[in-house]
């Protein structure tokens, strides 16, 4: 019998070349969103395509927590990291769902791009982003479309429950995916 299992790609698949000249709500997000000496964290961060922009928009004094479940990818993402001559990413392999090596409140970032429809545990994933982040802060959240019914995907009624979960700030869809902005809400909110 087969048991279902996060899913994780090989790190080059992440990085293919043509991505790099496409833009979209992620790019817009990080121009508008990250300031230097920002704490930013990039839950799974695969091998680091948007890891590497968040480094150098937070800047020297900012740092970036890069979180991915695969090691592989994350060894990727190191050596890049080293090959560019960014100092200022800690990368981690773990799941998503149990980061308790950062800090409540402390992120001032979050960036979460195609994270949760790879993986099972979807609440335990966003009780990490809201624990982690400050009241207030802001973050951007996508999920792939294509996989909504494959178990692992996060069908249409969940990821409005997901988005009631924080403070919307800006959404929206393209043919791949579906994004939101939000906003951390203070403790009154009523979590989902
Ligand atoms: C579609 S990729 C997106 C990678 C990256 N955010 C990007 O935009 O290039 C999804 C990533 O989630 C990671 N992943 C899957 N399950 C995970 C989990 N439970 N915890 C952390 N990362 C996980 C995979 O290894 C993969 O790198």
């Amino acid at each position: 019998m087969s048991q279902q299992q996060d899913r994780h790609f090989r790190p080059g698949i992440m990085l293919f070349p043509l991505r790099k000249y496409m833009s979209g709500p992620q790019h817009d997000f990080i121009k508008t969103n990250v300031k230097r000496g920002m704490t930013a964290l990039d839950l799974g961060s695969g091998p680091g395509f948007f890891a590497t922009m968040l480094s150098e928009a937070v800047g020297i004094n900012g740092t970036v927590h890069a979180v991915d479940g695969d090691k592989a990818a994350v060894t990727r993402l190191q050596n890049r990291a080293g090959a560019l001559g960014l100092t200022n990413i800690t990368a981690h392999v773990s799941s998503a769902a149990n980061i308790p090596y950062i800090q409540s409140r402390s992120i001032d970032v979050l960036f979460s791009n195609g994270l949760l429809c790879c993986m099972l545990d979807h609440r335990g994933a966003v009780d990490e982003m809201m624990r982690v982040m400050k009241t207030g802060s802001r973050g951007f959240i996508s999920v792939a479309k294509l996989f909504r019914k494959d178990g692992l995907g996060v069908p249409k009624d969940e990821w409005e429950r997901i988005k009631r979960s924080f403070d919307v700030v800006d959404s929206g869809s393209s043919v791949v995916i579906d994004w939101v902005v939000v906003s951390k809400p203070g403790d009154d909110k009523n979590e989902l």
